[in-house]
């Protein structure tokens, strides 16, 4: 059955260019972003998995671990980095999964068929450090992921889960963010003491409590 979110995500081992990853112990009590592409040494791949490598400050700040999978070999993407490394100007450092027996892609439902056959499209699960799932986007094989646009989402997450804060529409970091419904104005104005606007009863805004 398909993964929806808050499910508990499924556990498994499986290897990589770094050896086997087993995904629990390799999370430990970081969030995750796990990520699949179609194949190995093809272009759009090749700058989506650079710009990942790229991102590793960002990553860290919010205690993100990447993972990236293909239904390719070990060794395929041990020459593939080579590549990526060499043209995107980076390094990769994370796992990527080689998943040629599908046990992840089948388990996570990564191989739709009907737009790409026995390939992985672009699936993205950021899984939290209760092992939860909080978002899953599935794109097309012919257009890369906008990276910064999943470090936004999970600023936005980590703002809710420690801060009891939600993001209105197309809230970028620093911007005013929305005080969740459950706590009420009167306690709101206790708890965020840059201020709280009350727009309507059931809108209101604060400065961004991390800032
Ligand atoms: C690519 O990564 O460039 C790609 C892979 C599969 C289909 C289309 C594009």
């Amino acid at each position: 059955m398909a993964l929806r979110l808050g499910d508990t995500v499924p556990d498994f081992t499986q290897d990589s260019q770094l050896g086997p990853i087993h995904l629990y112990d390799f999370a430990a009590d970081s969030w995750v972003v796990l990520f699949s592409h179609p194949a190995d040494y093809t272009p759009v791949c090749t700058t989506e998995l650079g710009e990942v490598a790229r991102l590793r400050p960002e990553w860290e700040k919010r205690n993100v671990k990447t993972i990236a999978l293909s239904v390719d070999s070990a060794e395929s993407h041990k020459g593939w980095i080579g590549d990526i490394n060499e043209t995107q100007h980076t390094t990769v450092d994370y796992p990527i999964l080689a998943d040629a027996d599908k046990k992840v892609s089948d388990l996570y439902d990564m191989i739709h068929p009907n737009a790409l056959n026995n390939l992985t499209v672009r699936s993205v699960f950021i899984i939290d450090p209760n092992k939860k799932l909080r978002l899953q986007i599935t794109y097309p094989a012919s257009t890369a992921r906008n990276f910064d646009e999943i470090l936004r989402v999970i600023d936005s997450l980590q703002l809710t889960e420690y801060h009891s804060v939600a993001t209105p529409v197309n809230w970028k970091d620093g911007d005013d963010v929305v005080v969740v419904p459950s706590i009420s104005t009167e306690d709101a104005r206790v708890k965020f003491p840059k201020g709280v606007t009350e727009i309507r009863p059931y809108l209101r805004t604060t400065p961004q409590p991390n800032r």
